[in-house]
């Protein structure tokens, strides 16, 4: 799906340390205070013609932590499109996933078929389906065919556990990635025509004997090297790929 005529990407990625590798890695600058008073942190820098544009979320001023989830990561999309209107977004990022799908720690999936929200409970015909999203993303299946990639249907909220009725939902709409932005990415992508492809790292696989919180904290290194060397890889071999 990549096209030679995408000159402009921008990555949005909700934490510092799942940021970190990639922005070493494409050589980008911070940009300091861009947003003014918004907390989402810009980096950018040139790689082979294209610019390259990241998004993280930024930090709480009171907790120190940064901001993670769907108000911060609509925030950031919304600020990204605004200014630097990209060709297209990536949404990277860590997640969880699921041994009954044959998910494996340090997988990368690429988002698949469309997007949802797994916590979001109206009981209203109409506002149910509203509620869930269903939001598109790009064809995935050259990419991950390439690149080694699985591919899964994303599925968001707002909680790093799952409770019951979190796990209906997802049977219902076959989530398979847990994450806590993607969803929330794709609606401003959506509403700006802008196209979105996920990138997500499994640091946990939900429902394990291990907590998730410790699986998460075990992984996230190993996992974000992982998501750096694939958004690396989708960039330089697909999106700067000449087409014969
Ligand atoms: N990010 C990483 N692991 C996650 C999980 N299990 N649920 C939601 N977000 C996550």
């Amino acid at each position: 799906y990549l096209k030679n005529h995408m000159k402009k990407i921008c990555f949005i990625v909700a934490m510092a340390a799942e940021a970190k590798p990639l922005i070493q890695h494409f050589g980008l600058m911070h940009q300091g205070g861009r947003f003014g008073q918004a907390p989402s942190q810009v980096y950018q820098g040139n790689y082979k013609n294209i610019e390259i544009t990241l998004v993280t979320n930024g930090k709480d001023a009171d907790t120190g932590f940064d901001y993670i989830g769907c108000e911060a990561a609509t925030l950031s999309t919304h600020l990204a499109i605004a200014y630097y209107h990209p060709d297209i977004i990536i949404n990277a990022g860590t997640a969880g996933g699921f041994a009954s799908k044959g998910a494996k720690i340090g997988d990368v999936y690429l988002s698949h078929k469309y997007i949802v929200f797994h916590d979001r409970r109206v009981d209203i015909p109409g506002w149910n389906r509203m509620g869930q999203g269903y939001f598109p993303c790009i064809d995935s299946d050259e990419i991950a065919r390439l690149g080694g990639f699985k591919q899964g249907i994303c599925t968001t909220g707002s909680s790093l556990d799952m409770t019951e009725d979190d796990a209906e939902q997802m049977r219902q709409t076959g989530g398979e990635v847990k994450d806590m932005e993607a969803a929330a990415v794709a609606w401003v992508a959506q509403l700006y025509k802008t196209p979105i492809l996920c990138v997500k790292a499994i640091t946990d696989l939900v429902g394990a004997d291990r907590p998730t919180a410790q699986q998460f904290d075990d992984n996230l290194s190993m996992a974000t090297q992982k998501l750096k060397d694939a958004c690396f890889k989708i960039v330089d071999e697909h999106l700067l790929r000449k087409k014969k």
